[in-house]
């Protein structure tokens, strides 16, 4: 009975070694749970219906501690059970331990918090569904980053921008009073890797959305998640006092303006009473925003701030802001707009920064924002569905992208100064911490498209709970959970998840190259793309290829964007020497011939770049096949299909490229290549 993909990680199943599940059964024989609070009870259910699965057996609520119990407690109780006092840093952190609790062993999970208990009861099923030890468990996690939250950018009439897996999951029509079972779903899996946030509506916003009627259908949303820890926030329309409230500006220093969100705060929180707050995008993109009146981006989101601040909201500000009309490299124009703001900003907002300064391309640098606001929260936006890196349909396990973005060292308070650091406040000492991640889930069965793609929803929780954890680390944790796999298909997959974004990399963008994706689909190649109506929307803006050479000169005799970043890194990306060679198209206009560090032309190695990326995909494809067999036969199928479109794909996106260049570059294709698998 296969449920294609529809349980996510949470697809429990048998444990089926013997010895190892007369284990589990042993010390998990009964469940004490004090507390009769919503989360608690979903705690309960969840762990008696996993646990049903899992081991066969029937593991029942008790109303006292039995021996061999799992036990559920707060903090605040310890005392009562003979317990000696516990503290947790963080209100969501959790322990999980063998413990005597009135002379009885027991396996406790305790927190401060019930939704803490929640998170302990959802590691503990992940321990018993990847057929973990628990004989001597002790664990104890704590979320590094305190606010995270998927981005969905989906519109009231149920499309999803730049989504590949159906249409939103939010059913307006029927909503207030339909609560789709899809819901609970979706809340299920989000705390079960720790996501305790959701903003419901797409950054290119419709103010609508902030009208009675629609906030009467978010209240149910925000009432069906709450229990799961999950807070709701929106988008805001910088526009809407004129557009809904019929205001004649939108101007954020005016009064009447002013006291319009101060009224529109209240209003919301008396319906959501733990709303988030507001994610907004201005002046970006055509979207109406504070310059529009001659203020900046502070006077717009201070605004805002102060609407919240009495209810306890933030204010996450977009720093994805570029204009064709400023005669400047995009890539050096957010941080233009908003270093000189740093400091200025309310407490409660925080700048939403993307992992690069371009776009979500399959490899960017880290964005020079990341430690240049020393004084002004900042956090970071990810990319989890696949805009640029095959949609739905190609194969990119992005927990290597994200990792590399926040593992990166900004040096902006000396060595180790990662962007994780930063986002999580250690770095500057910030009161809010957050991080984003653009959903990419629809209501396709599977949820997200691509069977393989909801490892990059579970991968996103986790790095945000825990940035430390090894890309490899979650992929196995993920394959094991969701495809059962034995330990060498276990391995497998792990290997194809593990290589499937540098291959993507590969085929479409090697050595630094960027945005070079078709017109406005972003799926295909489009290296050729000029002439619209903004030169910053076309392909050749980018690599400017020519008879003497390819590349974007960010160099301090080019556009000079690297010394946006700390002189170290400044320096390093300055040089061709020293520049790391995934970057080197980035940083660096050079001529076709020059020397890779390997002694191949620049040409050359380009090339072998892309059919090498090819090579990956027919490997990963082989590999794939060759797991028939081992895997959920539907799932497996599926996979196999997209691997071959992805094949194609890849072929595609390989020769378009390669002879787009040749035409400038009018040298041969290195031998040994010419034959395409
Ligand atoms: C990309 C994407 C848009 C989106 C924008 C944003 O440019 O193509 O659809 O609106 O990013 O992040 O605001």
């Amino acid at each position: 009975f296969a449920d294609n993909g529809y349980n996510l990680w949470l697809n429990y199943k048998l444990v089926e070694d013997v010895s190892l599940l007369a284990n589990y059964r042993t010390q998990l024989q009964s469940l004490y749970i004090p507390y009769q609070n919503a989360t608690a009870k979903i705690a309960a259910s969840e762990l008696e219906n996993a646990l049903k699965i899992l081991l066969n057996e029937r593991v029942a609520e008790t109303k006292e501690i039995k021996e061999n119990s799992l036990v559920l407690l707060k903090t605040e109780d310890f005392t009562k059970y003979g317990l000696a006092s516990k503290s947790f840093e963080k209100t969501d952190a959790f322990a999980i331990e063998k413990k005597m609790i009135q002379n009885k062993p027991v396996i406790l999970i305790s927190s401060p918090s019930e939704i803490g208990l929640l998170y302990g009861s959802f590691k503990l099923l992940q321990i018993l569904g990847t057929n973990g030890d628990i004989s001597q468990i002790n664990i104890q996690e704590s979320p590094k980053i305190a606010r995270r939250i998927l981005n969905h950018w989906d519109n009231l009439d149920r499309t999803v921008e730049r989504g590949y897996a159906g249409f939103s999951l939010w059913d307006w029509q029927r909503l207030p009073k339909y609560i789709d079972q899809r819901y609970i779903d979706y809340a299920r899996a989000n705390a079960s890797i720790g996501i305790n946030g959701t903003v419901l509506t797409n950054v290119n916003s419709n103010a609508l959305i902030l009208t009675k009627e629609w906030l009467q259908k978010v209240k149910a949303l925000a009432d069906t998640f709450r229990p799961y820890g999950i807070r709701v926030y929106l988008t805001a329309r910088f526009s809407a006092p004129i557009e809904i409230g019929k205001l004649k500006t939108a101007d954020p220093l005016d009064e009447e303006v002013k006291t319009w969100w101060k009224d529109k705060a209240n209003e919301i929180y008396n319906i959501i009473p733990d709303f988030g707050g507001f994610l907004v995008k201005a002046n970006s993109e055509g979207q109406p925003g504070p310059q529009n009146y001659g203020r900046n981006h502070a006077d717009g989101a201070n605004m805002l701030a102060k609407a919240l601040a009495p209810h306890g909201g933030i204010v996450m500000w977009r720093a994805f802001v570029y204009d064709n009309e400023v005669p400047e490299d995009r890539a050096k124009q957010a941080y233009n707009e908003f270093k000189p703001l740093d400091g200025h900003f309310e407490d409660n907002v925080i700048i939403q920064v993307k992992n690069g300064a371009i776009d979500f391309q399959p490899r960017e640098p880290f964005h020079p924002l990341f430690g240049a606001l020393s004084k002004t929260n900042t956090m970071a936006e990810f990319q989890i569905t696949q805009e640029y890196l095959g949609m739905a349909t190609n194969l990119a396990y992005l927990a290597p992208l994200f990792k590399e973005c926040l593992d990166a060292d900004t040096y902006a308070k000396g060595k180790n100064s990662t962007v994780a650091r930063v986002i999580d406040g250690s770095l500057f000492n910030n009161k809010i911490s957050a991080i984003a991640g653009v959903s990419n889930i629809g209501n396709d069965i599977n949820w997200c498209g691509h069977p393989l793609a909801q490892s990059n929803w579970f991968a996103f929780g986790k790095l945000a709970w825990n940035y430390s954890l090894t890309s490899e680390q979650i992929a196995r944790e993920w394959t094991k959970l969701t495809l059962h796999t034995n330990n060498s298909a276990t391995n497998e997959v792990v290997d194809i998840l593990m290589q499937s974004r540098e291959a993507v990399v590969n085929y479409m963008t090697p050595l630094g190259l960027h945005h070079l994706m078709g017109w406005d689909h972003h799926y295909g190649p489009g290296p050729w793309i000029a002439n619209k109506p903004r030169a910053d929307w076309t392909s050749v803006y980018y690599h400017k290829a020519d008879k003497n050479g390819i590349g974007f000169n960010r160099t301090r005799t080019g556009s000079d964007a690297v010394d946006q970043y700390q002189p170290q890194l400044a320096n390093e990306f300055n040089s061709t020497k020293t520049c790391p060679e995934k970057y080197l198209l980035w940083f660096h206009h050079l001529s076709w011939d020059y020397r890779l560090k390997n002694g191949e032309t620049l040409w050359n190695g380009l090339v072998k770049k892309y059919y090498q990326g090819v090579e990956e995909v027919w490997q990963m494809q082989t590999a794939w096949n060759k797991l028939n067999g081992n895997i959920d036969p539907e799932i497996h199928l599926a996979v196999k299909q997209l691997f071959s479109i992805q094949y194609d794909d890849a072929v595609m996106w390989r020769d378009a490229c390669v002879l787009y260049f040749k035409q400038f570059s009018g040298k041969p294709i290195p031998a040994g290549l010419e034959k395409p698998k």
